[in-house]
């Protein structure tokens, strides 16, 4: 295969708008995008809500300076300021260019594009598409791509970064329809892979594939991970399947009630509400059930989310999915009745650490979307911050690496490399005598992060989690792929994504162990209060020799001093 220009590795909204910017950079690049599924059904076709923006509409009296101040704030102050100042001074024009393009937008009456009030912003600036905003941006970006003549390798599985000594010569990957390892010569890599919060498993809102390939693969080529021990909590997600239920649905004006009929967010957040931001709402949801004010079933403790006052006609017309996957996964339908809700595992705050261009410490390596951390959502992310971030810093990091490609002047990646890989997936199906499967490690991962790394954390409770990830480590070793077929082998396939979510546990809860303070979606028992002298940092791990090196990193602040977090 000829060499490329650039080589980005996922399908979603960051890795389809890198590629559309990398092509409008400059028309004469050779741009290849590897997924891991077929573009249009990346997890971005998930995110219900949508994307916020300060679009100056006269009756939302919104400005962009206070989308700034917001999610600082809803950050904890563990943002960095000159990255959020492009986040949100971005947002209107990446709004409207999609509109250009071809995004339907939600409308006023006065045809203006809708925006509702989400969790933790001042004004309604979130602008949707009902409640399928992701699959409609998804859908627009991969028309635009195909238009421009990006070139899609879909179901590639990344294996690894080429490395020669300590520069990128780019990509191996596997093609899963004939299992085949392929070499993808590549002057720049730009991993736009998701997430990692499926590690939770069964307490997740993710796709089944948001494993943190991307992440997995740069920590293990030596680039640090940033702020890995942040994952949030959605308040909202599904009592049985852990499936979300959009901040859209409080946004339009449901409340959460415990099983005593309060509306318990009076509580915990009086101004705010149901729309306090979410580190907020899931420790409120959290405490409601462990003092016994939730209701019970077999699937677990839930508290209600209730939307019978909004009415049929909103649900039906702003909330359509939101009643589908109820009536489908819960049984319930939230016209007549509520909907049985709990606290998922649904964002990684914590990724590869990048600039503000998307640039990694690796030459010619890039990272943007939710497997970045730039970091624009420091401790906590804002609801339709999500969407956002993978547009904005996507189009940054493809307009970078089609800036810098030329550059680099990689050699070729050498067959035996290929082979190599090959072999070291092949003897993964040629273990003897006793050997583990992958589904009971995977299933005790989950369990294990949910109680011991989960919303409330504690230094045994985390010390209990690092020993059992490090013992599930420990197992993979002797883990077989049963499956010994060549054509699309989803046992090989879960195995290798179950590697790279153990990898990234380890990363997660030796951070969240070391950080002794209570920071947004961290929160320590023992450690209840912010600590800014101690803890106004990054933390980075760092695999050296297999090893995790813990580091550090100043918050680049700016207009906005440290203050208490109120709602
Ligand atoms: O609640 C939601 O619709 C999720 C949005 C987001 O994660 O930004």
């Amino acid at each position: 295969m000829k060499p490329f220009d650039i080589v980005i590795v996922g399908g979603g909204g960051a890795g389809l708008y890198a590629a559309m910017e990398a092509m409008k950079t400059n028309p004469a690049l050779n741009i290849a995008v590897l997924s891991k599924v077929y573009p249009n059904r990346s997890h971005t076709s998930a995110a219900q809500g949508g994307a916020n923006a300060a679009l100056g509409n006269k009756a939302k009296d919104d400005t962009v300076e206070m989308h700034i101040f917001d999610t600082i704030k809803g950050s904890d102050y563990l943002a960095d300021q000159d990255a959020v100042d492009v986040l949100c001074s971005e947002a209107p024009k990446i709004i409207r260019e999609l509109e250009n393009i071809g995004t339907p937008w939600s409308r006023m009456e006065d045809n203006t594009i809708a925006q509702r009030p989400f969790g933790g912003a001042g004004r309604p600036r979130c602008c949707y598409c009902a409640d399928k905003t992701g699959h409609t941006i998804l859908q627009t970006l991969y028309e635009q791509c195909l238009k421009k003549g990006v070139l899609f390798f879909n179901e590639y599985f990344a294996l690894n970064l080429s490395l020669n000594g300590s520069r990128s010569r780019g990509l191996i990957a596997m093609n899963m329809k004939t299992g085949k390892v392929e070499a993808f010569t590549a002057k720049t890599v730009i991993f736009a892979t998701g997430g990692y919060a499926k590690m939770y498993w069964n307490r997740s809102s993710n796709a089944a594939g948001n494993t943190g390939d991307g992440q997995a693969i740069a920590y293990r080529a030596g680039i640090p991970m940033k702020d890995m021990e942040f994952v949030q909590f959605h308040p909202t997600g599904l009592r049985k399947s852990g499936l979300l239920v959009t901040e859209g649905a409080r946004g339009e004006g449901g409340y959460l009630v415990n099983k005593d009929g309060e509306r318990f967010m009076s509580r915990y957040a009086p101004e705010k509400m149901e729309l306090g931001p979410r580190d907020l709402v899931s420790r409120s949801i959290e405490t409601e059930i462990l003092q016994g004010r939730g209701f019970d079933s077999p699937a677990g403790k839930y508290v209600h989310l209730d939307l019978r006052h909004l009415g049929a006609d909103l649900i039906l017309s702003r909330l359509p999915q939101i009643r589908e996957m109820s009536l489908n996964f819960e049984g319930v339908d939230p016209i007549n009745e509520p909907i049985p809700v709990r606290p998922t595992a649904h964002y990684s705050m914590g990724g590869i650490d990048t600039d503000n261009f998307g640039r990694t410490v690796m030459d010619g390596v890039y990272a943007a979307g939710e497997c970045a951390c730039v970091s624009v959502h420091g401790a906590n992310r804002l609801g339709g911050n999500s969407l956002l971030d993978i547009l904005v810093f996507g189009r940054i990091a493809g307009h970078t690496a089609a800036e810098e490609a030329g550059k680099f002047q990689p050699g070729m990646i050498p067959e035996s490399e290929v082979k190599e890989c090959m072999d070291e997936l092949r003897s993964k199906m040629q273990r003897s005598g006793h050997y583990e499967r992958y589904g009971a490690l995977r299933e005790e991962l989950g369990q294990t992060l949910a109680i011991n790394v989960g919303i409330y954390r504690e230094s045994s409770l985390l010390k209990k989690g690092i020993e059992d990830i490090s013992e599930l480590q420990e197992r993979f070793t002797k883990v077989r792929v049963t499956d010994t077929s060549d054509v699309f082998n989803t046992n090989l396939m879960q195995v290798l994504e179950l590697k790279n979510m153990l990898d990234l546990a380890e990363t997660v809860a030796v951070g969240a162990l070391a950080r002794e303070e209570s920071r947004g979606s961290h929160t320590r028992i023992d450690f209840p209060q912010r600590d800014d002298e101690a803890w106004h940092k990054h933390t980075l791990a760092t695999l050296v020799d297999r090893k995790l090196i813990a580091g550090e990193k100043p918050v680049t602040m700016g207009r906005y001093e440290l203050q208490e977090r109120t709602y």
